[in-house]
């Protein structure tokens, strides 16, 4: 069975060594008395090594917020999965704002994916409709269309550890968050093209919902059948607030 993963996603943030550090201390204290989910903190590349190290033997995760998908080369600012190796369990990929701010495609995000896979890494593959889409009727389409991309370079999900974030667009980091209802049916949909693609190792992969969760809304996010989990970005950045969205998936 699936397990919740609750994952915080710091962005660009915090601005120094030493606030990464105690953030990093606040959510071990908070997840160690929680049993039966996975924590996961996603600092900045440049704090992933003091942030790993902080949390070592705590119970709580560390990701990455993206990573290139080759070992090594003359790709400026990149950090590889070799890199990551022992530092980073999960990464992110494919979040929204790399792909409005820094072009990257269903493509890219496919061979990342593929290589967060064989490189021992969970991938959290996000996935997302603008508002512009969602105002067109296009939800459905641009969902299956990144989700199927994401998966392309995949043959199997068994093992892989593969997580998927539904994160519509306009609801992040604006306060607006989806309606419960709606996450539902993006996180069946995502589930059944999943089923078809990989046949019941589906049933395994969390699907999170992403976009304004707070420690008031979590707990309706996280009643939905197929929503295994959050990927929390403002909130994450508050200890309190990110203990409560942990209190509520860990039930
Ligand atoms: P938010 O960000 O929780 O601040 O809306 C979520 C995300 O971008 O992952």
């Amino acid at each position: 069975m699936r397990r919740p993963v609750i994952a915080g996603n710091w962005k660009m943030n915090p601005p120094t060594l030493d606030e990464a550090i105690s953030l990093a201390r606040a959510v071990a204290a908070v997840s160690a008395p929680l049993d039966g989910i996975d924590v996961v903190v996603c600092p900045p590349a440049v704090w992933l090594t003091a942030v790993a190290g902080e949390l070592a033997g705590s119970g709580v995760a560390v990701g990455a917020q993206t990573m290139h998908h080759e070992e090594r080369g003359a790709f400026t600012g990149e950090t590889s999965p070799l890199m990551l190796a022992g530092l980073a369990s999960y990464v992110i990929l494919g979040h929204s704002e790399r792909r409005q701010y820094d072009g990257e495609t269903d493509e890219g995000v496919a061979r990342k994916v593929a290589s967060a896979v064989a490189h021992g890494l969970r991938p959290i593959a996000a996935v997302g409709e603008r508002l512009d889409e969602r105002r067109s009727g296009a939800t459905e389409a641009v969902i299956d269309r990144q989700l199927r991309a994401a998966v392309s370079g995949l043959d199997t999900i068994a093992g892989s550890g593969l997580v998927i974030a539904y994160e519509p667009v306009w609801a992040i980091g604006t306060g607006e968050a989806a309606e419960p209802s709606d996450a539902q049916s993006v996180a069946r949909q995502i589930r059944g093209i999943l089923h078809e693609r990989f046949g019941d190792d589906a049933g395994d992969v969390p699907i999170q919902y992403g976009g304004s969760v707070t420690a008031d809304n979590a707990a309706a996010f996280l009643a939905l059948p197929d929503v295994d989990g959050a990927l929390v970005g403002g909130a994450s950045l508050k200890p309190e607030q990110f203990a409560a969205i942990l209190a509520a998936a860990a039930g």
